[in-house]
């Protein structure tokens, strides 16, 4: 033999070892079998991922050249992730799941998958993430989620999901959640510690925002709760979250905001749209360095407008139509350097320019200005 027919035949050797040699662990193969059995087969297309899930192969042996091409990936033997294409795969996910222990990544995202989510899911020692957005996934979130010691983002958005947040949420060492788009009620719950970003927005969640829920959160960059049935005073350790930057409270039941100084800001966007809360419009967001879209449209805010706001601040989006805000907006805002953008329309504010886009939504009618003010306000 050659020396080059004898690395040719090495290396078939070696190749036809390592095919042979790997053979998934057995629990792991029944695992796999139940989750496909679970799928209704008339939903899976002859191209997806789980059509080729065909058991006369091993599943992580390499290479797929027909079998298991896609939807899960493997480590020493073990399936280590299990990512479904979106081919519409409606069924449900099987409770044998919990058998794949070395699973860091599980993504079942945009399928037609229902039922509830399995608890046995919650054992899974090394799940970094849970990716079941877009599903039709119903039930409660049971407290022994809080059993998932490795989990980093949970995403179980555009469910049907229904009940409270389980107060155990906050022993997860969770940066990334994500449950909006469900049917959650009852209160926010304390959070996880490690939290960078947390979206419940378009739930029926309730209660106050409250201090012992957001305590120590000092990584929280994004806070999303619109949409949903928090009410209260919009307090004011909200907006001094030591990393905050984007804070999303449209469409709530909120009466009030408090606003302080900050020593410190990143806040970049505040939106407390669409809630009932009266006052005036505080100047202390003004003092906030990095804040550029601002929207406290559509609620009862009286009062003007704090000169500060064009003065002071590098607006670029500015929400303020739908109040009974009076006097003369900042001129400012209308010279030609200004490039703040929104609406100022719709309230009882003097000369608005109506050359400026911020305008074009005309002013109240006087006698609901007047009635707003307890017919003391003189509109000329
Ligand atoms: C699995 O693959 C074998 C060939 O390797 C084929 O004969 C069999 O029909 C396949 N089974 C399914 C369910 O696709
Ligand atoms: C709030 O509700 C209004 C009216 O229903 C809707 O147009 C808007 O998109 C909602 N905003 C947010 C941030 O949810
Ligand atoms: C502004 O913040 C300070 C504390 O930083 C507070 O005492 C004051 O009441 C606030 N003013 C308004 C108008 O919100």
């Amino acid at each position: 033999m050659t020396m080059t027919s004898i690395s040719i035949t090495i290396s078939l050797l070696l190749l036809l070892l390592s095919t042979t040699n790997a053979t998934t662990l057995s629990s792991d193969i029944t695992a796999l079998k139940a989750i496909k059995s679970a799928i209704n087969p008339t939903t899976i297309p002859s191209y997806s991922c789980l059509a080729s899930w065909n058991f006369t192969s091993d599943p992580c042996s390499n290479p797929h050249v027909t079998h298991f091409l896609c939807g899960l990936s493997c480590s020493n033997n073990r399936v280590t992730q299990l990512t479904f294409d979106r081919a519409g795969y409606a069924g449900t996910l099987s409770p044998l799941v919990s058998q794949l222990t070395q699973l860091i990544t599980i993504d079942l995202s945009d399928n037609k998958l229902s039922g509830p989510i399995p608890t046995s899911l919650f054992s899974l020692p090394n799940l970094q993430t849970l990716n079941l957005r877009s599903n039709s996934f119903s039930g409660t979130i049971p407290p022994t989620i809080s059993t998932l010691k490795s989990i980093q983002t949970l995403d179980i958005s555009h469910n049907s999901l229904s009940g409270s947040l389980p107060n155990s949420l906050s022993s997860l060492t969770l940066t990334r959640l994500d449950l909006s788009f469900n049917k959650l009620t009852g209160p926010i719950p304390k959070l996880p510690l490690n939290l960078l970003e947390l979206a419940l927005r378009s739930n029926s969640l309730s209660g106050f925002l409250s201090n012992p829920s957001f305590n120590e959160l000092t990584q929280l960059e994004v806070v999303e709760l619109s949409d949903n049935s928090l009410t209260g005073t919009i307090p004011s350790w909200v907006f001094l979250l030591p990393s905050l930057q984007q804070l999303n409270l449209a469409n709530n039941s909120f009466t009030g905001i408090e606003i302080s100084k900050p020593l410190n800001s990143n806040l970049i966007a505040v939106d407390a749209g669409y809630n009932k809360i009266v006052g005036d419009l505080s100047v202390n967001f003004s003092e906030y360095p990095m804040l550029s879209s601002l929207s406290l449209r559509y609620n009862k805010l009286h009062g003007p407008i704090p000169s500060e706001y064009s003065r002071k601040m590098k607006l670029r989006r500015l929400f303020l139509d739908g109040n009974y805000l009076n006097g003369m907006p900042p001129k400012e805002f209308f010279s030609g350097k200004s490039s703040v953008s929104g609406s100022l329309g719709d309230n009882c504010l003097k000369s608005c320019p109506a050359s400026s886009e911020l305008c074009l939504k005309s002013q109240k009618p006087l006698s609901i200005c007047r009635q707003a003010y307890g017919g003391k306000l003189k509109q000329k």
